[in-house]
């Protein structure tokens, strides 16, 4: 019987993982559908419960559901927990709605395909954002067990909000994580080992992320979630002045085969083929 898994959000048009998944079947030769589902807001409780009872494996779960679902899951991974959002849906056998975030080994596994040699414990990072990506990063990081995060956004506010979230199991880690003001963001770029956007800044059609780079320290990586375009100014700007860089396309990659591999049930493999085909769509 044809496994059927699918992405729900609202707008959902613009979403590559129907292609992305696509792309996956077909090379493994699963019998598997992947759709895209346009959920409302006011449907979202509703839809799930139809999904479940017409046989869905799972689902993914984008803008604007990934809080509110968290709320309507049966079972939590620890991920999810910690981040208070959840993207990928597995419906287990006795149709209870099992919530991860999959943003978080996204983060971790494209960092380690493009800088294998690269490790995160007792590293000091600066992330830009405070959105659901940055919350799912600085999630990654803590368990990591990095030195130090330094966060830097436009709403404070909400910046401060995270780092109160994540407070208690940052000490648990011992991660020192702090906001700083945008100047002092920029001075201290050259204690960094790893500089992460963590906003749009920098996407078709987004204003472009304006920091000065000038004091980064040469040896760090600069990572960039946004892949469209794949190499953004910031990423253009660092490679140019020596820096090594991370792009973001192999994120989406990667927090992909999360959930093709719960619901399709085999192993996936993200490679350059797979990279390539999406950095095209
Ligand atoms: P996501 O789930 O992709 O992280 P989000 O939760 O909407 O999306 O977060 C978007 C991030 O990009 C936030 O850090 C946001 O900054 P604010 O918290 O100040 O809104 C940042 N961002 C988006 N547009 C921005 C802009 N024009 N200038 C500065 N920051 C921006």
């Amino acid at each position: 019987m044809t496994i059927k898994a699918a992405v729900i959000g609202d707008p959902i048009n613009h979403s590559l993982s129907p292609k992305l998944h696509g792309f996956l079947l077909q090379k493994y030769n699963v019998d598997g559908n992947y759709s895209a589902i346009h959920v409302l807001p006011e449907n979202l409780a509703e839809s799930i419960k139809s999904m479940v009872n017409s046989g869905f494996a799972g689902f993914n779960v984008t803008i604007p559901h990934k809080e509110k679902i968290f709320h309507l899951c049966d079972i939590k991974t620890q991920n999810a927990l910690l981040t208070k959002a959840v993207n990928t849906v597995i419906i287990t056998e006795n149709k209870q709605i099992l919530g991860e975030n999959s943003d978080i080994a996204g983060f971790l596994n494209n960092l380690k395909y493009h800088q294998a040699n690269f490790g995160l414990q007792n590293k000091t990072t600066h992330v830009i954002g405070a959105g659901g990506a940055s919350r799912a990063i600085v999630c990654g990081l803590i368990n990591s067990e990095v030195k130090n995060i330094f966060i830097t956004n436009r709403n404070q506010q909400k910046a401060l909000a995270l780092i109160d979230d994540f407070k208690e199991f940052s000490t648990k880690k011992h991660v020192h994580l702090e906001f700083l003001n945008h100047e002092n963001f920029e001075k201290s770029l050259e204690n960094s080992d790893l500089l992460i956007n963590a906003t749009s800044l920098g996407m078709t059609g987004q204003p472009s992320l304006q920091l000065d780079l000038k004091n980064l320290n040469l040896q760090a990586i600069v990572y960039d979630i946004v892949y469209k375009p794949l190499m953004t100014n910031l990423l253009e700007s660092a490679k140019n002045r020596g820096n090594k860089i991370v792009t973001g396309i192999g994120m989406l990659a990667f927090q992909a085969i999360v959930g093709f591999e719960s619901w399709f049930g085999l192993n996936a493999t993200v490679d350059d083929e797979l990279l390539n085909y999406l950095t095209k769509l």
